[in-house]
């Protein structure tokens, strides 16, 4: 299974530590889930009729990097509703037997989680279109010529299906889905809310600019915010009287080489790896991850994101490339032209 390997300290895949304040800090109502106003007004919405007509809820899709607050949203929607929720992941679900055991043993209204459900493999999927679109599922008895399908009803569920990468989603899945939401990154001032209210459950002193020195190096991602802060914290305490302010804040976070927008090493190595060993782009997914040597999976879900986000790369059909706000952040002498280099060949 793919796993990945990634105990960085602004890695916004769930890590083991994670696990200890999760529970506690992890919004359970919608009017705790700070941000993504859109997303928030949407379902609160379809809650609302789903509630009114007395029906399950309609299949939700929800995209996004990792750590946007995708898994917390789902279980927000089951409490929302009044209704139990199960968890289970894409590559959790390896036969289609697995799926029709977990289909059928839902209760009625409850609400199947699908954690990167992008990793659903064919056959599963298959299972799942009937499923989504009329509550029946079609199992196959015996073998050979004397093989015959079962028709099974469902009790109607709601689907909700998490994914960082929707465009790897079959069309005949996506189009199954009646609400579709994606999550953006999150702004500086949420992110600054969001570990006010951690720090606030964590019993901690923090005042506003501190929160605010936390936010803008979380690459606008809650789960890396609320790592940052336990490592922020434990500055504090060693260092001061574990009051977190601004200077605490800066000075731990500097410690950890986390520069003013939120990137690590690593985010500086792919984008020295581009200006430097590629002369600033255009340089192909493979090529770059092996630079770097990172998995392509996670160059492009966890580090491409952000760092196209700030402007700092480029996607061109030939491949990633440099911009000059990169050139300058990393101190390389601007490269004159880039745009003209890029455009090359359409002979200007
Ligand atoms: N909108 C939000 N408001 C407050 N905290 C959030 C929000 N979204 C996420 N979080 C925090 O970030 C953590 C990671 O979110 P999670 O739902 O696991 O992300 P994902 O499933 O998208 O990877 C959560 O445990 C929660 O503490
Ligand atoms: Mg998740």
């Amino acid at each position: 299974m793919h796993k990945v390997q990634d105990d960085r300290i602004i890695s916004s895949h769930w890590q083991e530590e994670d696990g200890i304040a999760e529970t506690s800090i992890r919004p359970l109502r919608l009017a705790d889930y700070i941000g993504q106003e859109r997303v928030k007004e949407n379902i609160s919405i379809f809650i609302a009729a789903a509630r009114e007509r007395g029906e399950s809820l309609d299949h939700v899709l929800l995209s996004g990097p990792p750590g946007l607050g995708k898994t917390t949203l789902a279980s927000i929607v089951a409490a929302e509703l009044g209704n139990p929720i199960r968890k289970t992941s894409g590559p959790a679900i390896e036969r289609p037997g697995d799926l029709a055991a977990i289909l059928t043993n839902l209760e009625p209204g409850e609400i199947l989680f699908i954690d990167e459900i992008h990793r659903l493999n064919r056959s599963v999927e298959e299972i799942m279109y009937p499923a989504m679109e009329d509550y029946v599922i079609d199992i196959i008895i015996g073998k050979g010529p004397a093989a015959r399908t079962l028709r099974l009803d469902l009790p109607p569920f709601t689907l909700i299906g998490a994914t960082t990468r929707p465009g790897l989603l079959s069309s005949p899945l996506r189009d199954r889905f009646g609400i579709n939401c994606r999550l953006n990154f999150y702004s500086v001032e949420e992110l600054t809310n969001i570990i006010l209210r951690a720090a606030g459950i964590l019993g901690l002193t923090i005042d506003e600019v501190g929160a605010q020195a936390i936010g803008q190096r979380s690459r606008g991602t809650p789960r890396v915010a609320n790592r940052l802060l336990k490592r922020v914290r434990d500055y504090a305490l060693v260092k001061g009287d574990g009051t977190i302010n601004q200077v605490m804040a800066e000075q731990a976070l500097k410690m950890l080489e986390i520069d003013e927008y939120g990137l690590d090493n690593m985010d500086r190595m792919i984008l020295d790896a581009i200006i430097y060993k590629f002369g600033g782009g255009p340089v192909g997914l493979e090529t770059l991850a092996a630079a770097v040597s990172e998995e392509n999976d996670t160059l492009t879900d966890v580090y491409e994101p952000y760092l196209l986000k700030l402007g700092f790369i480029q996607k061109t059909p030939r491949g990633r490339v440099a911009t000059e706000h990169a050139y300058r952040h990393l101190g390389y002498p601007v490269q004159e032209n880039i745009e003209a280099s890029l455009f090359e060949d359409e002979g200007e």
